[in-house]
């Protein structure tokens, strides 16, 4: 991983309008993303109602490692069609490296 985590907190500031991360997470519009890093798409089942996109990706074994990331977060819709996660995505490769590195801070639950 080349990202920055502290940078990446600033990155993330474009998600929180639908993610949040942490220990008192819940999910909003989109998904705690606690753990994310490494876990399999859908990776909360039953507590979040995901697209029928990212079930049928998720039934497909698709994993959130740092390549599926970094080309769902540069283009959401390009990468999954379907996905109900409304964001145009980062346009900037060292934005998306930066995030995830952020991202990694948080394990799972
Ligand atoms: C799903 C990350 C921005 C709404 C996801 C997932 C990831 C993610 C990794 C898959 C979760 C899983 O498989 O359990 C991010 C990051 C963002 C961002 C890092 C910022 C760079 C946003 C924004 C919104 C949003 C701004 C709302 C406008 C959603 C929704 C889903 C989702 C609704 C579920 C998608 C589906 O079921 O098709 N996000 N997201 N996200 N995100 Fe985001």
């Amino acid at each position: 991983a080349d990202g920055d985590a502290e940078k990446g907190e600033n990155v993330f500031k474009k998600c929180k309008a639908c993610h949040e991360v942490g220990a008192d997470a819940k999910n909003k519009v989109g998904p705690t993303l606690n753990g994310i890093v490494g876990a399999p798409a859908a990776h909360l089942g039953d507590e979040f109602k995901y697209s029928d996109a990212m079930l049928e990706a998720a039934a497909g074994g698709l994993v959130w490692d740092e390549d599926s990331l970094k080309e769902f977060l540069a283009k959401p819709k390009d990468f999954m069609k379907g996905t109900k996660m409304s964001f145009a995505g980062l346009r900037k490769e060292d934005d998306v490296e930066d995030v995830i590195a952020y991202l990694q801070t948080f394990p799972a639950e």
